[in-house]
């Protein structure tokens, strides 16, 4: 087991990428807070989690965008689980529109969500792995959007290019207390929010329901969509001491799409 007893955080882990983490961090051995902001997801994930080790598994409220919130969830994880070794920062929203379209309601939504959430979701549980002494792991959700822009996609690649830079500063200024930060690159991947991309595709390339999905996974180099699983790997090895002397690298996790 590479997670023995490790406490570990993971955002935006009510569904898709973040559950299927939290799902391969439990059968590590680690004990897992599954922190986002849909309760109902939340209890239902936890819910299902629990046979794999009911007293190592908690759910908590977290709303990346509210500072206050994480703080709560910081002090509610530390006394129900521990100190904290482990942050995956997954929690994310997506949305698309041509540039003369986008409003800037669905620009700060994003910004707020996949960035400055992300950054000071870092920061608090940094300054509680510093304050202990101990070290930790910090993994940062990217995406292939973060490589490339998009044409209908300007705002959420933004975003995501912006973890990527982020997770290289914060690695470069933690790793003297010993916190590793890192990020994954996944690729196209079946979640619930790739079904709320394909209906964004739908609306505004005109195509029916399904095809953007279908054609995106047609052209993965492996052969098709990422599952959420795929990415649990990663995260472990980004999360465990085999990756003692990995800094500040996002790894692709994307079925060969993108090459760095
Ligand atoms: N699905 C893909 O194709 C894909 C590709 C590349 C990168 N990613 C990234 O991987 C991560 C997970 O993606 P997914 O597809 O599993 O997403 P998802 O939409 O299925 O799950 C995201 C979770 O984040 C939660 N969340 C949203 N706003 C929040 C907030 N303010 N505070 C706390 N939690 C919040 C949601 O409730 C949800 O449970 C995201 O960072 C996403 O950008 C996904």
């Amino acid at each position: 087991m590479k997670l023995q007893d490790k406490v570990a955080v993971i955002t935006g882990g009510a569904r898709g990428i973040g559950l299927a983490i939290a799902e391969r961090y439990l059968a590590e051995g680690a004990r897992v807070a599954v922190a986002d902001i849909d309760v109902a997801a939340v209890e239902e994930a936890v819910a299902g989690l629990r046979p794999l080790g009911a007293e190592r598994v908690m759910g908590v409220r977290l709303d990346v965008c509210d500072v206050d919130s994480i703080q709560a969830m910081v002090q509610a994880v530390t006394q129900h689980l521990g100190a904290i070794d482990i942050l995956v920062n997954n929690a994310a929203v997506f949305d698309m529109a041509p540039v003369l379209e986008v409003s800037e309601a669905s620009f700060d939504r994003q910004f707020a969500v996949n960035t400055k959430g992300l950054f000071f979701t870092l920061q608090a549980v940094a300054r509680h792995m510093v304050a202990r002494g101990e070290g930790g792991a910090i993994i940062n959700m990217a995406s292939q959007a973060g490589r490339r822009g998009e044409a209908l996609v300007s705002t959420y690649c933004a975003t995501k290019a912006a973890v990527i830079s982020l997770t290289q500063s914060c690695a470069l200024d933690l790793i003297r207390y010993g916190i590793r930060v890192n990020g994954i690159a996944p690729g196209v991947v079946d979640t619930p929010m790739w079904d709320e991309v394909d209906a964004l595709f739908a609306r505004f390339e005109n195509r029916p329901l399904g095809e953007k999905k279908r054609l995106v996974g047609e052209a993965v180099p492996y052969g098709r969509m990422g599952k959420p699983e795929d990415h649990a790997g990663a995260a472990v090895f980004l999360a465990s001491d085999d990756s003692e002397y990995v800094v500040a690298q996002t790894l692709n996790v994307d079925g060969g799409n993108w090459m760095s």
